[in-house]
């Protein structure tokens, strides 16, 4: 359905476009809406219009982080990650065992393309070599003047409190505006994540709309560049 707006949008007159990107957003939305149910993704076939260019998963280098695929050999490290409830409080991920959390690490080390709607890139942070944290992107509208891409972040409670989500997260926010070309940046943080919430304004995301469960943020480029 949104991809029917995006078709729609492409080709509208910039009088007609207006409406038709605020009718992407509230699609956006209303889907974004739904999180916290698993989500069926569409067979790439059926997903539509691609980007102008492949954006493929690479390294990049921060002040003190590096941000890089990821990779099998952090398996015990991605283990006690993504399994620390701590962590996963606010996430919709389940508690993972040893070889759950493997074959949820195979999945992210192949989660390294956004081309088409739905596709998801994920990057390992890493401090001296260490895994610390995981950012990521997943496209979620394709068209160039409401191309939207949503963001994620976690970070091991051992190395919060020094900037480093910060850090990573503009790293890969970068990627969504510079590489995507994104006009907007969305996050979704659930109520009483203040943490998250505080990162966010950290980085210049604004209120886009709340309901009873969570809050629906949005950053855009100039916001980018203010912060
Ligand atoms: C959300 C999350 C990544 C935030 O981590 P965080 O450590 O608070 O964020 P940062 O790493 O940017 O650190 C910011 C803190 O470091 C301090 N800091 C120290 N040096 C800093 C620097 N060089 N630059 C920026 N901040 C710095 C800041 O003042 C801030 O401190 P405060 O919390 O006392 O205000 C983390 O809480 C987390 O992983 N949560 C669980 C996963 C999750 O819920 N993900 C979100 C799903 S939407």
């Amino acid at each position: 359905m949104v991809q029917q707006s995006i078709v729609g949008t492409a080709r509208a007159t910039p009088a007609r476009r207006e409406p038709l990107i605020r009718e992407v957003v509230a699609r956006v939305r209303a889907a974004l809406e739904h999180l916290g149910t698993p989500t069926v993704r569409r067979p790439r076939f059926m997903r539509g219009a691609t980007l102008e260019r492949r954006v493929e998963a690479r390294h990049l280098d921060t002040d003190r982080l590096r941000l890089r695929p990821h990779d099998m050999r952090d398996a015990d490290a991605w283990h006690a990650l993504a399994s620390d409830a701590r962590v996963i409080r606010y996430l919709s991920w389940p508690h993972r065992d040893a070889a759950a959390a493997r074959r949820h690490l195979r999945d992210r080390t192949r989660h390294t393309t956004l081309w088409q709607t739905d596709d998801f890139l994920a990057l390992a942070v890493t401090h001296r070599g260490q895994l610390v944290g995981d950012v990521s992107l997943q496209l979620r509208t394709v068209a160039s003047d409401a191309r939207a891409v949503e963001v994620g972040w976690l970070l091991s409670p051992e190395h919060q409190g020094k900037g480093f989500a910060t850090e990573a997260v503009r790293g890969i926010l970068h990627v969504a505006f510079k590489d995507v070309g994104a006009r907007m940046v969305l996050a979704v943080v659930e109520d009483g994540n203040e943490r998250s919430l505080a990162l966010a304004d950290r980085l210049g995301f604004t209120l886009l709309h709340r309901n009873g469960r969570s809050h629906l943020l949005v950053l855009t480029p100039d916001a980018f560049r203010r912060g």
